[in-house]
């Protein structure tokens, strides 16, 4: 995987930032933190040695100058370090006792550098807190070296270093990983449209059962492949069987119209040949014309769905037309469009009559005498269900899909008559009056229940 896709992935761009805003808010808080532990130890050694300064002091008024003197001297030969200083200056600045070279100038608590006898280049820091002031006429200083304030500084701003530097770190780590990780979803998904351009529909995303946007695109792009490449494989499908539907009757008029020229030629009347002609182009028309609707319908938007269509009185017309085929078929149909529920659907009149009378014909063609067809149309909540059950032959679950397809008939012998085009129309009906339609079996024979959404604020 090349690093510089890893480096610019979303998920480390994101992370790369959160380190910035976290050096910055680190680099704000040490700042914080040093000035505090300086202001506090600064406090706290200024008491100390103020207290210091005020015990010589005390020394002084009780017990006279040259003791002071004394234990001055003492004091600095015990401090050879240099981290305490102390010294007592003379009225004229000439240092009387104590280590500490030249008097500083300023009275007071002050922090600073003194001139340390024992100073040595390898120390840490010339600067002391100090406390300056008169005893008589001489001045006393007292200080102690600040080693201690920068040693804990410097301690708090290594530790300070080091935890940014591996939260910084981890943060790197996590970011990288995470955007791999993105990438390899990402390249997959690549992978996957590169194919389906080049016609493989069969590729699909690896899902993993993720939550992340990504595994949620994933999911969504494996269904819109499903759906693309049932798309393409019933386009294939339907342009095959069209074309082997369409061969016969052509193939037909074709023989026919080559009877008739030669009865024509032999001096022989050539009507019914040319009348068995006219009967295929007919039969070849009526194909196209449902196939043409049926792209129409699937074509067309929510233009024409504004008729108030009241589907009781519909169906009941057309029920009563097709029990009488069906009574000359040897069958039975009879129908309940119930009379309480209000029974009307927004949609188009001629799309829903059609769809009415394909599903009424289905019946009644693909059943054979003794067929009980039973029509229902009743409400149920906010839905309007229309009911046609037969006692025919049935379509077996694993073709119940598939007859949907335009053009996709069941009998191989093509004995009944028909194209195949009549569920794929019901469908699409159905579809565009926001309906479903679902096929169960009726033990024996086919119940189809069409689905139609009720027009809000009827009851
Ligand atoms: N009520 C039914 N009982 C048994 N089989 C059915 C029924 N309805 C449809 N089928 C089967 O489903 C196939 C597709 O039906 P569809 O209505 O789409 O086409 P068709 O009836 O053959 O032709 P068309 O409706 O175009 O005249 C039919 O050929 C038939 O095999
Ligand atoms: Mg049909």
């Amino acid at each position: 995987m090349d690093r510089g896709d890893v480096l610019s992935g979303a998920a480390f761009s994101a992370v790369l930032r959160s380190a910035f805003v976290f050096i910055f808010v680190l680099v704000i808080f040490g700042w914080i933190t040093l000035a505090y532990v300086e202001r506090s130890l600064i406090a706290e050694l200024g008491d100390d040695v103020q207290q210091r300064w005020s015990i010589l002091a005390t020394d002084h008024e009780n017990q006279g100058h040259e003791h002071v003197d004394r234990t001055v001297a003492s004091l600095a030969n015990l401090a050879a370090g240099g981290h305490h200083a102390v010294a007592l200056f003379g009225a004229d600045q000439g240092r009387i006792a104590g280590n500490i070279l030249s008097r500083p100038a300023g009275t007071g608590l002050q922090v600073g550098p003194l001139e340390h006898a024992a100073a040595s280049p390898d120390d840490l820091t010339r600067d002391y807190v100090y406390v300056s002031g008169p005893l008589d006429d001489s001045t006393l200083v007292v200080g102690q070296r600040l080693d201690l304030l920068y040693h804990t500084q410097i301690l708090v701003f290594r530790a300070l270093t080091l935890s940014g530097f591996l939260v910084v770190l981890t943060m790197l780590s996590v970011g990288y990983y995470l955007s791999a990780k993105s990438l390899r979803r990402l390249r997959d998904i690549e992978f996957a449209l590169s194919q389906t351009s080049e016609g493989d529909t069969e590729v699909r995303i690896t899902e993993n059962g993720g939550t992340t946007q990504i595994d949620r695109i994933a999911r969504q792009m494996n269904l819109h492949l499903d759906r693309l490449s049932r798309m393409i494989a019933t386009t294939r499908n339907t342009a095959a069987a069209a074309a082997h539907d369409l061969k016969s009757p052509l193939g037909r008029a074709y023989l026919s119209l080559g009877k008739a020229m030669e009865q024509v030629e032999a001096g022989q009347d050539p009507v019914e040949a040319m009348a068995d002609t006219q009967d295929e182009l007919e039969n070849m028309r009526v194909i196209f014309d449902a196939y043409l609707s049926l792209s129409r319908i699937e074509a067309a938007g929510d233009v024409h769905l504004t008729d108030r269509v009241d589907l009781a009185e519909l169906v009941a017309d057309l029920a009563e037309t097709f029990a009488l085929i069906a009574e000359d078929e040897g069958q039975s149909l009879s129908f309940d469009v119930g009379d309480d529920a209000e029974l009307t659907v927004a949609g188009d009149a001629q799309m829903l009559q059609q769809m009415v009378v394909n599903l009424l014909q289905n019946a009644v063609n693909h059943g054979s005498a003794g067929n009980v067809t039973r029509v229902t149309l009743s409400r149920s909540g906010a839905d309007i269900r229309l009911s046609v059950a037969d006692t025919g032959p049935g379509i077996p679950e694993a073709s119940r899909e598939r007859v949907f397809e335009p053009f996709h008939r069941l009998d191989p012998s093509r004995s009944k008559p028909g194209a195949g085009l009549g569920l794929a129309l019901v469908r699409a009906i159905a579809e565009k009056h926001s309906g479903r339609i679902v096929l169960r079996d009726n033990d024996p024979g086919l119940v189809v229940e069409v689905t139609l959404p009720a027009p809000s604020g009827s009851a």
